[in-house]
């Protein structure tokens, strides 16, 4: 989609980090946005920061887990604006940086946002796009969905890659107009570390995964990896030219994009794997 001047986009967990970025950089394009969150004090503050560069911009509460909520976002951007242009599936939780065995509640709210939400994003806006023969849609993914990793996060990015890949496939063999596009950030410096602020409470710690000391030590890590981020305004960037340059894959750290070759490289010499070299870091 080259012009987004005028267009209408939809960005879940717009309330902070990359989404709260995202949805500035398509009202800095011109277009209206509707800035969906669970967190409804937070969106309040979005909607009023991103309603600045004046366009139409709404906030609607939503949780991505709840296939009613996310029918309601549709119905929302449909009565705000009569049409949906460009979908941003964004809303994520980290779940548990735990070692030991997660709980079965710890790995369904994971994967109700991160896998779910994604699915219901494209249930509700993949039949709009359909139907007006034009649109984008950008799920977030992670280097998480290309990495090995044993946690209900690293479950949901593989997931949301490999739909992400196939409707890509289907859009283009069936020329539908409709883009797509996987973002697969590195670390950038977000809120993401802190995301049990948003843990329901069927999804509580439970007796099992009381953390360890090595668990305390690995939350600490990614702390840091994350708030040393980047910028999420460059991935916003990044995902705008995405987006109007028809490009799929956005990947925002280089470095750990090296580390697919060695996954590729065991595959095709058929070795077992070797932990990717930026562990050692
Ligand atoms: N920050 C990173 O280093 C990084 C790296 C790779 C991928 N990601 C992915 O980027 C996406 C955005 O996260 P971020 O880093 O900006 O973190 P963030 O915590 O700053 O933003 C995530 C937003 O999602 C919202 N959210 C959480 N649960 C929700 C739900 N059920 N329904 C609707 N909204 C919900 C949160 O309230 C928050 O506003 C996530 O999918 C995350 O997995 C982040």
């Amino acid at each position: 989609m080259q012009d987004l001047n005028g267009k209408t986009a939809v960005v879940t967990g717009a309330a902070s980090g990359m989404g709260r970025a995202f949805a500035d950089r398509f009202a800095r394009a011109g277009m209206n946005v509707v800035l969906s969150d669970i967190e409804a004090p937070r969106l309040d503050e979005a909607v009023a920061d991103v309603a600045a560069h004046g366009t139409g911009v709404v906030g609607q509460v939503t949780d991505v887990a709840d296939a009613d909520s996310v029918d309601e976002l549709g119905a929302r951007a449909l009565d705000e604006f009569g049409a949906v242009h460009v979908v941003c599936n964004n809303a994520g939780v980290a779940g548990s940086v735990r070692g030991g065995p997660l709980s079965v509640a710890d790995w369904k709210w994971v994967l109700d946002v991160n896998l779910w939400g994604v699915i219901h994003g494209h249930r509700v806006f993949l039949p709009m796009l359909l139907e007006q023969g034009e649109g984008h849609i950008v799920n977030t993914a992670s280097m998480a969905g290309h990495l090995p990793g044993h946690s209900a996060y690293t479950a949901s990015k593989w997931a949301v890659v490999g739909i992400t890949q196939g409707l890509y496939h289907q859009m283009q063999a069936e020329r539908t107009g409709v883009g797509v596009s996987c973002l697969c950030p590195g670390f950038v410096a977000t809120e993401i570390h802190n995301s049990d602020r948003n843990r329901p409470e069927a999804a509580a710690p439970s007796a099992l995964s009381a953390p360890t000391p090595e668990d305390e030590m690995r939350r600490a890590f990614m702390a840091e990896m994350v708030t040393s981020g980047r910028p999420p305004a460059e991935v916003a960037d990044m995902v705008h030219d995405a987006v109007t340059d028809g490009r799929f894959w956005i990947f925002t750290d280089l470095a750990l994009v090296a580390a697919l070759a060695e996954k590729h490289d065991s595959i095709m010499e058929n070795r077992n794997p070797a932990p990717p070299s930026f562990l050692d870091s």
